[in-house]
């Protein structure tokens, strides 16, 4: 709990502007500062912040709020966490209070669910290091994979036990109530039996961007081909899948710095390339990419490079990547590793030197990457190669910025050898057509209401006339 007057103090220095502005670049307009809002994507700008006013309005997609709504939003922090942040960004002390028993009653449901989970990575941790059935399967297995202690320590890695309910008996010897185990998707309750969802398996917790476990992906380790390889939490009130990406905790700062975010398949990708210092990296493990998960990357770097398996699976998963990130107004390149290794093997057999080589000396922008793969098959096939040609004006068309779509074309014209103005003709068809699809469709889509973030009661800003100048 955080004092009343500590919060008071907290919001009188938090100054809109200055926490906003460490998130997105603003210019000024007047009275009030202008940028691209961080919560839906645009081109041109329409969030606008009020100095005077303490608050930020999005005239696009309607988002408002104060200086802590702002950080609660942009951070997914909750009302306490973004008033710590915001106390030690402004240098405030905070001293906490005791919660009172009705406060402790009061807990959500999120909060019982972070609670939970968090005892739930001690106890595997504990598992895989303190217990001779996991130091001896689990410990054994990650230590013959060539995972080092200090990588397993950093991700959190663990083991969960073979008989059938020593977690959940466990957690319920803790405290931990029934409703949230199963909530959480760590028990399974059956025909009034209660059983553990992870047995004898290694255990990746799986962190949101602020580091808190929302669930975990449990990997078998015997060759069993009856049992799923992985098995992964459901979602719940703090896991969503489709907004998730495994190691952004441990990625963002270093997605910053490098101004690129390294995309793979799985948890053990991104655990090898961090054992090889590359920490610009996450996954999309547990479900194929979705566009909320290139908006979050978003937030860090506008480039994203693909790093997959070069087997024909990845490829195609390549080309839905390429064309969704592009769609999303981002740059991207593509790294196919040689067919049948992915990062982690590729990262095992070779130094780390080695492997920052090959993906500076294999990256290829989307047209020399379909190019080199599709030329292959339609060499000297007039009717092929005029196929690949509309596939790659179609990618081309996806691209939001009228600019940047004319130096593709003249990319693809050099490579494909053929005239820049014929490849232009075939875009603007495409745009015009799927202009004209977009108008029907819109006409029958409902506009959604604007969400604004409700603030507590007492902190509500007055946003009525916060009008862009
Ligand atoms: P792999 O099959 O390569 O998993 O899938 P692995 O653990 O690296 O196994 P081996 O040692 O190479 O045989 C790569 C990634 O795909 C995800 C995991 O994140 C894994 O790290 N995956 C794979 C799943 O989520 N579910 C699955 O059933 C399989
Ligand atoms: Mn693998």
């Amino acid at each position: 709990m955080i004092p009343r007057d500590t919060i008071q103090s907290i919001l009188d220095a938090a100054r809109i502007e200055e926490v906003v502005g460490d998130f997105v670049q603003l210019k000024r307009r007047g009275v009030n500062l202008l940028g691209l809002c961080p919560f839906h994507n645009e081109k041109t700008p329409s969030f606008t912040v009020s100095p005077a006013k303490g608050i930020f309005k999005c005239f696009g997609c309607g988002k408002a709020g104060n200086a802590v709504n702002f950080v609660m939003e942009h951070e997914k922090y909750s009302y306490p966490e973004a008033l710590r942040y915001l106390a030690s960004k402004y240098g405030i002390e905070v001293e906490e209070q005791e919660p009172s028993p009705e406060e402790k009653q009061q807990d959500t449901d999120r909060d019982s669910l972070f609670s939970l989970n968090d005892f739930a990575r001690k106890f595997y941790v504990n598992t895989l290091f303190e217990t001779e059935e996991g130091k001896a399967i689990g410990l054994s297995y990650f230590l013959e994979r060539g995972f080092r202690e200090d990588i397993i320590r950093k991700f959190q890695l663990g083991f969960s036990p073979t008989a059938w309910d020593t977690f959940t008996k466990t957690a319920l010897q803790n405290g931990y109530s029934e409703k949230y185990l199963v909530d959480s998707g760590l028990t399974i309750s059956k025909d009034g039996k209660h059983y553990d969802r992870f047995r004898e398996r290694v255990m990746f917790p799986i962190h949101n961007l602020t580091g808190k476990v929302i669930g975990f992906g449990g990997r078998i380790l015997t060759s069993d081909k009856t049992k799923p390889k992985y098995v992964n939490s459901p979602e719940s009130e703090v896991y969503n899948k489709s907004k998730s990406l495994y190691g952004i905790w441990l990625a963002r700062n270093s997605i910053v710095a490098r101004d690129n975010c390294f995309l793979v398949e799985g948890y053990t990708d991104v655990i090898s390339l961090h054992q090889s210092g590359i920490e610009n990296v996450v996954a999309s493990s547990g479900t194929s990419l979705t566009t909320d998960q290139i908006r979050l990357i978003s937030k860090f770097t506008r480039n994203i490079t693909i790093l997959y398996d070069g087997d024909p699976a990845g490829i195609k998963a390549s080309f839905r990547g390429i064309d969704m990130i592009l769609e999303q107004g981002m740059n991207v390149k593509v790294v196919l590793f040689p067919d049948g290794e992915d990062p982690d093997s590729y990262a095992r057999k070779h130094s780390s030197s080695d492997l920052e080589g090959f993906i500076s000396t294999n990256s290829d922008d989307f047209i020399a990457f379909k190019t080199r793969l599709l030329l292959d098959e339609t060499q000297n096939d007039p009717v092929k190669k005029a196929g690949l040609i509309h596939e790659i004006i179609h990618t081309i068309s996806l691209i939001p910025d009228p600019i940047i779509r004319p130096l593709f074309i003249r990319e693809c014209a050099e490579i494909m050898q053929i005239a820049e103005q014929t490849l232009m003709n075939e875009l603007n068809k495409l745009l015009r057509k799927k202009k004209l699809k977009g108008y029907e469709s819109e006409s029958q889509e409902q506009i959604p209401e604007p969400v604004i973030i409700a603030p507590p009661q007492e902190l509500a800003p007055d946003i009525s006339d916060c009008s862009a100048q």
